[in-house]
C-alpha cells in the first residue's frame, strides 16, 4: 500500500466513522477534510455554505485539499464533492491509495434522513431524487479515481468495512 488512505465516496457513506476507526487499528493518523475545514475557517460547514456559498467553499476545500494531501500516514476521509475536481483528487492519490466506499442509494438515502445537516441536500423537495442525480454526477469520479472498493449497504457495519479495507 502507498503512504495514505484516501477514503472517498457519497454523502452518509460512512468515510468519517470508517476512517476514524481504521486509523486506531492501523496506528495511522486521521483527518477528515470537512472537520479541517470548520477547524481553519472557525466555521462549521454548513455556515460556510449558507454566508459564503457552495463557490467559496469549494475554493477553501481545494485549498486545504491542497495542504492536507502533504501529509504522511495518514488516513484522510473526504468531503463527497472532492472528487468533483480532478485537481482535488489527482494530489491526494499521487500519495495514497483511494478507497470507495460505494453505499447504495437505499442506504444513503436511510442515513442522510435520519439527520440531515448536508447543505446540498437540505431543502430539496424530493431527498432520493436529489440523491440519485448527485451521485449519478459522481459515480464516474469515484470509480476513476479508486484503487479498490468496499460495497456497502444498510445490512453492513463499520468493522465489516474496517476489515475488509485492512485487507486490502
Ligand atoms: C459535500 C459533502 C459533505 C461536505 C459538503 C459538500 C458534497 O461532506 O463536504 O457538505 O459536495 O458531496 P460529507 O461527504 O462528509 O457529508
Amino acid at each position: 500500500m502507498k503512504q495514505n488512505l484516501i477514503l472517498i465516496g457519497f454523502m452518509g457513506s460512512g468515510k468519517s466513522t470508517v476512517g476514524r476507526e481504521l486509523a486506531k487499528v492501523l496506528e495511522m493518523n486521521f483527518v477528515d477534510t470537512d472537520h479541517y475545514i470548520e477547524n481553519k475557517e472557525k466555521m462549521k460547514i454548513k455556515e460556510i455554505f449558507s454566508l459564503k456559498g457552495e463557490k467559496y467553499f469549494r475554493e477553501i476545500e481545494a485549498k486545504y485539499v491542497k495542504e492536507i494531501s502533504k501529509m504522511n500516514n495518514t488516513v484522510i476521509s473526504t468531503g463527497g464533492g472532492v472528487v468533483a475536481s480532478d485537481t482535488n483528487i489527482m494530489l491526494l492519490k499521487k500519495r495514497g491509495f483511494v478507497i470507495y466506499l460505494d453505499c447504495t442509494v437505499e442506504c444513503i438515502y436511510k442515513r442522510v434522513s435520519r439527520r440531515n445537516t448536508r447543505p446540498l441536500l437540505n431543502d430539496v423537495k424530493d431527498l432520493h431524487s436529489r440523491i440519485v442525480e448527485l451521485l449519478n454526477e459522481r459515480v464516474d469520479n469515484y470509480k476513476k479515481y479508486m484503487d479498490d472498493k468496499v460495497y456497502i449497504d444498510s445490512n453492513t457495519n463499520i468493522w465489516d468495512t474496517v476489515d475488509k479495507i485492512k485487507k486490502m
